[in-house]
């Protein structure tokens, strides 16, 4: 039984952006959420507040929000691995943060460089602060389906940690498959374990593109009756820590897919599609959407204003 409606969670300013060689100064990342806004994204992760010789690609996230035109109804996360992180957050007037956790102990250990134990102790004090700060608390599970470092990862080690955040706090935890190595089955088969630990309205699904998988996992997890989906405009992103891992199912692929499966998203392909080019202007790289691709042929048919890339 499919869901009426999907709830999109755009990943282009941070998951995208965390993994693009080329430099993007803060005006085109602000342009480029504002461009999504306007597209009808009402969830975009727009940084990190990690350390910057980690991931450089994430210093400015707070000239980024405040340079912001808040709108109603739009939330803006943030990545936030620890306090130093929720202290910075906080300073920049975030509203929501996510958490970010792993299913295998060496991802854990070359992405935030401590074990899944360390890294949920560290975690536990972050959520608590922020809830009662008044912020909102997403949570993140990488390597749901697979591991670059150790291969096969099996569910009930996804749920052991989907369960630790959700108990900490955490509204919504978010099933990340992070080198897209995962097929249909596999993917339903895991969210069915995760869901006897988490109920099913709190999941989310974070598919990677890397095998071409993901727009057939998210069909196969969304009959279970998930309403949550991550994706990133263009198809940008990876991950600085899974070698070889592509970027996130991209956001025209899957509202083009909703779309035509009557699923509603609220989101505007056209000008969706438009925020992409303008990202991969700056990038100078082509879209990884088939979608936009497509839909790049036939722009002239379309009334709608192009977003710039800013001093471009
Ligand atoms: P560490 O080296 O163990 O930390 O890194 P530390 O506490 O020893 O600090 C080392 C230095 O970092 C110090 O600076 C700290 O001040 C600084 P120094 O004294 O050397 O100048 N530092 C910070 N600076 C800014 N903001 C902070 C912060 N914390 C410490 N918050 C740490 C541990 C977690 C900080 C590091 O490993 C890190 O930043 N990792 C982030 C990695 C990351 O962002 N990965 C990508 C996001 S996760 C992802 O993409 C997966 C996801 O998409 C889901 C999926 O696809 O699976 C979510
Ligand atoms: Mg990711």
């Amino acid at each position: 039984m499919f869901p009426g409606h999907v709830r999109i969670v755009e990943m282009g300013p941070r998951d995208g952006l965390q993994n693009e060689a080329r430099p993007v100064s803060v005006a085109t990342r602000i342009a480029l959420v504002e461009a999504l806004a306007d597209a009808g994204l009402r969830s975009i992760e727009t940084g990190s507040f990690v350390s910057p010789k980690w991931v450089p690609q994430m210093a400015g996230t707070a000239e980024v929000l405040a340079g912001l035109t808040p709108r109603p109804g739009v939330d803006y996360p943030v990545l936030v691995p620890n306090l130093k992180g929720l202290e910075a957050a906080l300073a920049a007037g975030t509203r929501e943060i996510a958490v970010f956790g792993a299913a295998s102990e060496s991802f854990s250990r070359a992405n935030i460089n401590c074990s899944i134990a360390e890294s949920l102790e560290r975690f536990a004090p972050v959520v608590e602060r922020a809830l009662a700060a008044g912020l909102r608390v997403r949570g993140y599970v990488s390597c749901v389906l697979g591991c670059p470092y150790e291969g096969a990862v099996s569910p009930e080690a996804v749920a052991r940690v989907a369960a630790a955040l959700a108990g900490m706090g955490c509204y919504e935890v978010s099933l990340g498959d992070t080198i897209g190595t995962g097929t249909p089955l596999a993917a339903r088969r895991m969210v069915e374990v995760v869901a006897e630990h988490v109920p099913l309205e709190r999941l989310a699904l974070h598919f990677h593109d890397t095998y071409g998988q993901a727009l057939a996992n998210i069909l196969a997890c969304l009959e279970l009756g998930v309403s949550v989906v991550d994706s990133a405009v263009a198809g940008l992103g990876g991950c600085p820590y899974a070698k070889g891992a592509s970027g996130n199912v991209a956001t025209e692929d899957v509202v083009y897919m909703l779309d035509g499966m009557g699923i509603g998203t609220g989101v505007d392909l056209p000008r969706l599609a438009a925020a992409g080019r303008m990202i991969c202007v700056a990038l100078e790289r082509e879209p990884a959407s088939r979608v936009a691709r497509a839909l790049a042929a036939k722009t002239n048919e379309w009334e709608v204003q192009e977003p710039q890339v800013p001093g471009g």
